[in-house]
């Protein structure tokens, strides 16, 4: 067994984070280079290490992760789920529901409120949020943001929904009651059922092949018939109907069967 297959196995004892379903070069790379920023020559030693030094294991779980986000991430695309998308929801069910899965710092998932205000008063709303991470659901619950995630915003939702503290922008109350965040890992927990809405972005690009074309299939046992799948912006499927979907418009899949 070469030194990153042991360490995986003892990081899938340690964690339940199964790192061989993520492709491997990639993940490798991330890895190595913190380890060596922080003076140990192989996986071995790094296991070790972290085993004796928590701030080490969190900081190897942040690495692996990778949390970057912001608002309106792609923002033609969330044009399409406002314009083209939600109104075809709507007219099969007036409470959707919806789930942002990997959600990282909740960008994603108050994005799709701040969306839906637009169609129904925010009481009406609720939206599930999952995440691996720990941490980076403990952010998104804080719900503080530096003008780099804003970025993308428009301008009416900027200040709607955001007050300036200091350095950072503080999201609104209404907005964040909307949304119940959970620790969640994609590859290991079971999913919900009946959702009209999951929005899994930037993340499928993380995993290996078969991870990826599990999960196709689980997305499309999650979905009520007729829901929607939003992927991200480089995660094209390529054969939808394999996993009993067709495509609704880019990066947008409906449940067909
Ligand atoms: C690049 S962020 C994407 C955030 C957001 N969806 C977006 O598009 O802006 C990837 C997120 O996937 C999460 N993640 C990685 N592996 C996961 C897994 N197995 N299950 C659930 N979330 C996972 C990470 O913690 C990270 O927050």
């Amino acid at each position: 067994m070469n030194g990153y297959q042991w360490f995986i196995e003892n990081i899938k004892r340690k964690t339940g984070i199964d790192l061989a379903q993520y492709k491997e070069a990639q993940m490798k790379r991330r890895l190595t280079s913190l380890y060596e920023k922080r003076g140990l020559k192989n996986f071995q030693e790094f296991f070790q290490a972290m085993e004796k030094d928590e701030a080490l294991f969190h900081e190897f779980l942040d690495r692996m992760t990778i949390n970057v986000s912001e608002f309106y991430r792609n923002a033609k695309r969330w044009e399409v789920l406002e314009k083209k998308i939600l109104p075809k929801l709507f007219e099969q069910n007036r409470r959707l529901k919806i789930w942002s899965a990997a959600c990282s710092t909740g960008e994603e998932p108050y994005t799709v409120a701040m969306i839906l205000s637009k169609y129904i008063p925010l009481a009406h709303v609720s939206i599930l949020a999952t995440d691996i991470d720990e941490n980076a659901i403990a952010r998104a619950k804080i719900g503080l943001y530096t003008e780099r995630s804003l970025q993308e915003i428009p301008e009416e939702m900027k200040k709607k929904f955001f007050k300036k503290e200091g350095m950072y922008y503080k999201i609104d109350e209404k907005i964040k009651r909307t949304v119940t965040f959970k620790k969640h890992n994609l590859l290991a927990d079971p999913f919900g059922r009946q959702f009209d809405l999951i929005v899994c972005r930037n993340v499928l690009i993380y995993f290996t092949e078969e991870a990826k074309q599990q999960l196709y299939y689980k997305f499309n046992q999650a979905l009520r018939p007729g829901g929607i799948l939003f992927v991200g912006s480089t995660e094209q499927i390529f054969n939808p109907a394999l996993y009993g979907f067709e495509i609704e418009d880019t990066f947008f899949y409906r449940k067909i069967k």
